[in-house]
């Protein structure tokens, strides 16, 4: 299996630009099942995850050619033949989950394997189902099969119990067709979900309100392939500029959008990191102390849960305690026994981490859990004494591409080894 190996690294200096949006890309891939003729989708990162959701659209009928020099896919859904999503893709990858809607919409069919939980939660999918049937859907669920038929979709008023991405975008996809208007209350207000439903108009789809916490979709009788470009991933953004803070370096971060990042761009305002918004990208330059601070994680625009174990890195070498409060994710500490292996001082108490700064990091073999506390081991081993050896990183490569390449481009000492 492969391995990161990874030395104590000079503060990193440099520029680095941002890949497209894996939770962008995803439900984007899933919505071209909804148009007839071409798509054509840009800046498409290249990630395992991306190759995932490759193999599942063309088990379900879609022809894509993928260029990955020039980052382009081009997917045409005209004849979906299949409307059963194998087992062996969608316990890979949740996200899978997320043809549930674009298959209902358009053959009125579909039948997912329940996606199981992973390391970071039992992961849910009853807001889905609960949109779905409220669309008029037949909701089976059985032997670890979520089956859903419906002889037509017609629009009605859901209330989400809570902001659900997923669920967001999925019902987003299965409303519009169905007759009628449907409003989704208490709708994910994320920037995916703003370009998921923009992707959506463009293909000749009435979504209103996307980015608000109520979208209106009023249905059409029909969508045609266009091209789109996913926005950049805050996440991988907001992971560099965590980069450049821990090793007190000077980095700029090109493709990016800053109002996507604002609640990173505070916490490390309030960390005394340097961060200078320009018209090429977001300059991070890190200090020689850091301030400990507290983080909650909250649905956007909150602090996004995803960077809650980068950050916890880079607190882990603040001056004094911070507490860190995950309230998405039930199990989202994963990362903590690693950090710990390599010399953090943090305990944990229910959904709160309590980190007391330490200012010394050693390296050791650590095991990436998943895909964000892959990245914080990462941030960690850049800063550690001795050689740190991440194992499992299949959980990384998921959702950054080529990780370890863009950060040896700023200086860092990361190499990958089969
Ligand atoms: C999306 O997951 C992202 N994945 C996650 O990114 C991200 O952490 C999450 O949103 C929150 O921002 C993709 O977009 C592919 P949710 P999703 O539905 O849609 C509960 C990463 O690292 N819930 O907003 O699965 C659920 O248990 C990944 O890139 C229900 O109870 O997130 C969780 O506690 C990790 N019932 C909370 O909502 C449901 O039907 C948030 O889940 C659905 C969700």
């Amino acid at each position: 299996m492969a391995k990161l190996i990874i030395k104590k690294s000079p503060p990193l200096k440099g520029t680095v630009k941002i890949s497209g949006s894996k939770n962008s890309v995803l439900p984007i891939l899933t919505a071209s099942l909804l148009g007839q003729g071409k798509s054509k989708i840009l800046d498409v990162p290249d990630l395992k995850d991306v190759v995932i959701m490759q193999d599942l659209l063309q088990h379900l009928g879609a022809s894509i050619k993928w260029d990955k020099v020039k980052k382009e896919i081009e997917i045409e859904t005209d004849n979906i033949k299949e409307y059963e999503a194998p087992y062996e893709l969608v316990s890979k990858m949740r996200a899978s989950f997320l043809v549930m809607g674009p298959l209902l919409a358009r053959i009125k069919k579909a039948k997912i394997p329940l996606p199981g939980g992973c390391a970071i939660g039992s992961r849910p999918v009853d807001l889905h189902l609960k949109g779905f049937s409220a669309l008029g859907a037949e909701i089976i669920q059985e032997n670890g099969y979520v089956e859903a038929y419906a002889d037509k979709l017609v629009g009605n008023k859901i209330y989400l119990d809570f902001p659900s991405v997923g669920a967001t975008e999925n019902i987003m996809m299965a409303a519009v067709y169905a007759e009628g208007t449907t409003i989704i209350e208490n709708a994910a207000v994320e920037p995916e979900i703003v370009d998921l439903a923009n992707y959506l108009n463009a293909m000749g789809a009435d979504i209103r309100g996307a980015g608000t916490d109520s979208i209106k979709i009023n249905g059409v009788k029909n969508l045609t392939g266009t091209s789109h470009c996913v926005i950049p991933d805050r996440i991988e953004a907001g992971t560099f500029m965590v980069a450049g803070a821990i090793t007190r370096g000077d980095i700029l971060i090109e493709n990016v959008v800053s109002d996507h990042l604002k609640p990173i761009i505070a916490k490390l305002k309030e960390c005394r990191v340097e961060v200078i918004e320009t018209d090429k990208g977001i300059r991070v330059c890190g200090k020689d102390s850091i301030k400990s601070v507290d983080i909650k994680t909250l649905p956007y625009p909150g602090f996004p849960t995803d960077m809650q174990a980068p950050f916890m890195s880079l607190l882990s070498m603040a001056e004094g305690t911070s507490v860190v409060i995950e309230t998405v994710f039930e199990n989202r500490f994963m990362h903590v026994g690693e950090l710990k292996r390599m010399g953090a001082k943090i305990k944990i108490e229910g959904r709160s981490a309590i980190i007391d700064g330490v200012n010394k990091l050693t390296g050791t073999q650590v095991r990436a859990t998943d895909l964000r506390a892959g990245a914080s081991l990462i941030l960690s081993a850049l800063v550690a004494d001795k050689t740190t050896e991440i194992s499992d990183i299949y959980h990384i490569e998921r959702g950054y591409s080529e990780l370890e390449k863009k950060l040896a481009a700023l200086g860092a000492n990361i190499e990958k080894v089969k």
